[in-house]
């Protein structure tokens, strides 16, 4: 609730964007919090922020945990921040506990994870794992043109590591779900065991500005119907292609954006999701060849830029069993469940064994101020990453 205090929303939760001031205010409090369980911080060139407790062996690699604090414009106050500050609270219970691991312990705040202002979601830890490069990503820009980049060094964030230097034991992340499942199913703990791939295509639609009252209907090359017509086409192949898949468009620009003024042309941005690799990568295939053939119908351009992807991911079959093992042994009821959302954690299952906890959250609601959590449904999820990283890290 502290950190909620930063970046206030306008209903009740959060907009706390990445790279804003608000972000650099939540990253100082992280770093109070860090600097008063006696972890030393580590930053990147992206940003990221790496709060290390000591292990006993001096040779044995990190198990790293963690998840993002920064927010969507209309986010709510759990998404990410529950993952950061329940890594916190790892090492808090062990400082009091005065347990000692023999892995460190790092605490993870990944820059840019949502993407909202910078596309693609979870850059920074993208580069980590080599999926960008240092200069693609600070060349990216938000709707004002600013570049990741400047905004970054604006709020003094530009951190002295090679990015993606560090070698990882294990990676945890513990996220609330984001979706409806665990509470339908009445489940207090999700046993992530995949996460579901995406492509984001962003469509540019070219047609001709002109007057809506003047402009005889067999005259118009509407950018505006092209867009609505392939809107329609992505939630049919959406459909077609059940169970498992998800598609939608969640932002457009309309240009000039004139109630009486046909537009010139429309940008919007397509989001298509499966956990079948060859599933997502055949509704992309058509989804382009669709829309352009719905463009071409209408006399409109279109032109196509996958601005975010990665492939469904299969987590560490380990980690998920020492995760289940946890929630077993504490008598927390549980289930698998492939998460919908995208994470940080799929990057860093590229580059390390990896895993992520998961509990239920009010109504499924997420990317939404109303998104809520009970305390017993986040001390349960807290409880499971407790066990699971430490056994991980060996006492
Ligand atoms: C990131 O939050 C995503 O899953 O879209
Ligand atoms: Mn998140
Ligand atoms: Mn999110
Ligand atoms: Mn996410």
């Amino acid at each position: 609730m502290e950190m909620a205090k930063i970046g206030p929303g306008v209903a009740g939760g959060n907009n706390r964007q990445t790279l804003t001031d608000a972000d650099n205010e939540g990253r100082h409090l992280f770093k109070r919090w860090c600097d008063e369980a006696g972890l030393a911080m580590g930053v990147d060139r992206m940003g990221t922020m790496f709060a290390r407790r000591e292990g006993t062996d001096p040779d044995a690699l990190p198990v790293y945990v963690g998840s993002h604090l920064d927010t969507q414009p209309t986010g709510g106050k759990f998404d990410g921040v529950l993952g950061v500050l329940s890594g916190l609270e790892v090492v808090r219970t062990l400082n009091d506990l005065g347990i000692r691991t023999k892995h460190p312990i790092v605490v993870t705040n990944w820059t840019n994870e949502e993407g909202a202002r910078f596309a693609p979601a979870m850059l920074a830890s993208g580069v980590f794992a080599g999926a960008h490069t240092l200069d693609y990503a600070y060349a990216r820009q938000d709707g004002e043109g600013k570049s990741f980049g400047d905004e970054l060094e604006r709020i003094g964030w530009v951190g002295d590591e090679e990015v993606g230097a560090r070698k990882m034991h294990a990676y945890f992340e513990y996220h609330i779900e984001q979706g409806p499942i665990l509470e339908a199913e009445d489940k207090q703990i999700g046993v992530v065991t995949h996460c579901q791939g995406l492509w984001w295509l962003e469509f540019t639609l070219t047609g001709k500005e002109a007057h809506t009252g003047s402009t005889p209907m067999t005259m118009r090359v509407n950018a505006g119907l092209a867009m609505a017509r392939i809107l329609e086409m992505v939630q049919k192949v959406a459909m077609e292609n059940q169970p498992g898949a998800v598609g939608g468009v969640g932002q457009m620009r309309f240009s000039p954006n004139s109630r009486n003024v046909l537009p010139g042309q429309v940008v919007f941005t397509v989001d298509i999701r499966s956990p079948d690799q060859a599933k997502l990568d055949a509704m992309r295939t058509r989804i382009e060849a669709e829309a352009a053939r719905i463009a071409a119908e209408l006399g409109v351009g279109c032109a196509v830029d996958p601005v975010g992807h990665f492939d469904p991911i299969t987590f560490d079959p380990v980690l998920v069993g020492r995760v289940r093992a946890a929630a077993e042994k504490l008598g927390l009821s549980n289930m698998n469940i492939i998460s919908g959302a995208g994470h940080d954690a799929c990057w860093a299952a590229k580059v390390a064994p990896a895993t992520m906890v998961m509990c239920p959250c009010v109504d499924g609601l997420s990317h939404n101020e109303a998104e809520d959590i009970s305390r017993e449904w986040a001390a349960a999820g807290a409880d499971v990453l407790f066990h699971a990283v430490v056994e991980t890290a060996e006492i």
